[in-house]
């Protein structure tokens, strides 16, 4: 079930059996010669949707530009500051329990978003931690981050599929996922070299230099729409998974 698409007595009917609802997060940023600039948002999007159609389980609107200033180097990459990003989760948060959403489940695409998101997560539980015993008359929510590529369905693919040439930005497989998601958006571009450079990054300055073409230690070229499948199914069984946790 998707918010966007229901109407308000749907979504009044829906809370009457159900607190819970996922929010995919992701970037605009840039994902190398091959990869799509709305890679990390079309990744938990796709998934979230695929976990929503499966369980019935209400899927909120992407907030799909993060934690990004490390690629502004790039044409097309977009930013949030942290402080922006803490706000506008507030904001998403408090419209949505407005209307009785209690659990939020953040299915995230970008491994930048992790520490603004728990710095977020700790002022949203801290709200009524800080009100005492008195107690706040704001209703209590629960939020949860999870990643979409951690899951051991997910892993097990990434590691037979593409081992080393994984890497960690722009990898085969989120680019892959994104190719499953749209096939007619499948480029075909050589890499040099085969396998791109590993390290760390401060600024914009210093990753484009660092990391010329935007990849970070992996061989996208590697990546399909059949593995894509592959892995939008594991990584919809291994979000529902964790989600039953979540929900109780
Ligand atoms: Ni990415």
């Amino acid at each position: 079930m998707q918010l966007h698409l229901s109407t308000w007595q749907e979504v009044e009917a829906y809370l009457a059996n159900s607190k819970t609802i996922i929010i995919p997060v992701g970037s605009t940023e840039q994902h190398g010669p091959n990869g799509l600039i709305g890679t990390d948002a079309i990744c938990p999007e796709v998934i979230a949707k695929g976990v929503g159609d499966e369980t019935g389980i209400m899927v909120g609107p992407t907030l799909n530009v993060g934690i990004a200033q490390h690629h502004l180097g790039f044409a097309g990459s977009m930013a949030i500051r942290p402080s922006t990003m803490i706000q506008v989760v507030k904001d998403w948060t408090d419209s949505l329990r407005l209307h009785g959403f209690e659990k939020f489940y953040f299915l995230n695409g970008h491994g930048g978003n992790i520490a603004t998101l728990m710095a977020c997560f700790a002022e949203l539980h801290g709200e009524r931690s800080f009100a005492g015993a008195a107690g706040s008359n704001r209703p209590g929510i629960q939020c949860k981050l999870r990643n979409w590529w951690q899951g051991p369905k997910v892993n097990a693919i990434s590691k037979k599929e593409y081992g080393a040439a994984e890497g960690s930005h722009a990898t085969p497989s989120e680019v892959s996922v994104t190719y499953a998601a749209y096939p007619e958006a499948v480029k075909d571009v050589p890499m040099e070299p085969e396998l791109a450079p590993r390290g760390g990054f401060t600024d914009a300055e210093d990753y484009r230099r660092t990391f010329p073409d935007g990849r970070i230690g992996s061989n996208p070229a590697l990546a399909s729409v059949e593995v894509g499948h592959q892995l939008i199914k594991a990584a919809v069984a291994d979000t529902i998974d964790d989600l039953n946790q979540f929900k109780g």
